[in-house]
Parts: structure tokens; sequence; C-alpha cells
């Protein structure tokens, strides 16, 4: 048994295991606290963002919703036009024409509309660059976030949100909320937050799906190289 411990780590399934675990520890920390009607503190439990980098429907929509609804103030300044129309599968001439809103060249990172130091004057915060914002916070966070916003009267935009209190960041995507059921805007915002997930790493299910066979490759040369362990040591004892 030892000696199947011992191959396992040499595999590198150890660090593997190690990683996942830092991971789901990360995300264990939840989305923040409020103070609910009785002014007790409430925990706030993250809700799960629905990603699937597989269902390209999902990430279209999402890139539509992106361009039209948070390319006015954030940037996503590691992102190329032109790659979203690769990995997206969507028509170049489709892109130029409908997601392109900030430039006319499809070799160009994303941009925000307004300069974000205007805006910081307007906000009181700068709209961070959004390339990187679900690797920074994590897919639920953002999609928690961006299902909490509520109205609130005493805030400058007449929104606050539940996960980052007093956000500077007006709630967007209001008018949606309001036409759609429920159910349709998580459906909505789920779209957009699997495409912001895209962005944060685009080779994100090349490397799960490769790293499924890598994983499965080293598992079956166990066999074999267990054998052969086992038939090198058999007359040393
Ligand atoms: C009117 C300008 C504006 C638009 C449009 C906008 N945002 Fe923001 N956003 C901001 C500002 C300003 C902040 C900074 C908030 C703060 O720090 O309080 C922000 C913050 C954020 C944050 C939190 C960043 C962090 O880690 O603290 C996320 C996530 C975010 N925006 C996502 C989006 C998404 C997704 C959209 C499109 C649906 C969008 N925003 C549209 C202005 C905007």
């Amino acid at each position: 048994m030892s000696t199947l411990i011992k191959s396992l780590a040499g595999l590198g399934l150890g660090a593997a295991l190690t990683l996942t675990a830092g991971t789901a520890m990360a995300e264990g920390s939840g989305c923040g606290t409020f103070t609910n009607a009785e002014g007790v503190d409430e925990h706030l439990a993250c809700s799960t963002a629905p990603i699937d980098f597989t269902n390209k429907g999902s990430l279209q929509n999402g890139a539509k919703i992106f361009m039209n609804y948070c390319a006015g103030c954030h940037s996503a300044k590691y992102v190329r036009h032109s790659r979203i129309a690769q990995d997206l599968e969507i028509p170049p001439e489709l892109v130029e024409k409908y997601l392109m809103v900030t430039t006319d060249q499809i070799g160009d990172h994303i941009t925000a509309e307004i300069d974000p130091e205007v805006q910081a004057s307007w906000f009181g915060a700068a709209p961070p660059d959004l390339s990187l914002e679900t690797r920074l916070r994590g897919d639920d966070w953002v999609y928690t976030y961006l299902l909490s916003f509520y109205e609130d009267p005493s805030r400058p935009w007449g929104a606050n949100n539940l996960v980052l209190a007093n956000a500077a960041m007006p709630h967007v995507l209001h008018n949606m909320q309001e036409e759609l059921s429920q159910e349709e805007f998580e459906s909505e915002v789920g779209d957009l937050v699997n495409f912001m997930a895209w962005m944060g790493e685009p080779a994100r299910h090349d490397r799960q799906v490769i790293g499924f066979f890598v994983i499965l490759f080293l598992l079956v040369l166990l066999i074999p190289v267990y054998l052969l362990n086992k038939e090198f040591w058999k007359d040393v004892k």
C-alpha cells in the first residue's frame, strides 16, 4: 500500500488534490454579510454560477450582454474581439457589426467606452477592468453580486448591493430585471458570468479536457509500473 501511495505522490496527484482543496476553501468564504430588516447581521451564501464552456449559445449571449451593458464603463483589456469570434464560433462579420462597440479593428482589445479616470470622478470609484474579474473574486461571487442589487433611495444611483455594500456601480441590469421573470433574469446573468469566466481563462475548457486524459493515462500507466515495481523487488528481501 505504501508503494502505491508513493507512486501516486510521484505522479503529482498529491499536488492536484492539495490544489483542489485550496480552491474549495477560498470559495467557502461566502459572499459577505449584510444587516437584515431586524438589524441582525446575516451571512450571504454565494449562488452557484452556471459555468459551461461547451455551451456556445450561452457564451454568445453572455458576450452580447457584456458588450451592450458593461463595456460602456468597464474594459476587458486582455481580450481581443477576434478571439471572441474564434472561440465562441461567431462569424467575424457579426462580431464587427454587433459586438464591437468601442473600436473598429477586430484585433483590438476591449476598451471601455468612457475613460475610467473620468468615471472615477462620477462614481467615486473607477470601474475595474473585468478581464480577470472571475479569477479575482470567483465565478460565484460575480454571479451573486450581479443578482444582489436592490433599491436604496439613500444611494446616489438609487441602488445598493448586498454583496458589495455601498457599491459605486449603478444597477445597470435594472430594466432587464424588470422585464424578465426571476428565472429568466438569472439565466441571462448566468450567461453573462459564463462569458466573464471564459474571458478570465479562455483555455479553461481545453485544459480540463486535456487534464482528464492526462490523469487517466497516468492511472492506466500506474498498473504496469506497479507490477514492474513488484517484479524488480521480488528477489530483494
Ligand atoms: C455606469 C457604469 C458601469 C456600468 C455600465 C457597469 N459597471 Fe460595473 N462597476 C462600475 C463602478 C463605478 C464599479 C466600482 C464599484 C465599487 O468599487 O464600489 C463597478 C464594479 C463592478 C464589479 C465589482 C468589482 C470588484 O471586484 O469590486 C463587477 C463584478 C462589475 N462592476 C461588473 C459589471 C458588469 C458585469 C456589468 C455589465 C452588466 C457592469 N459592471 C456594468 C460601473 C459600471
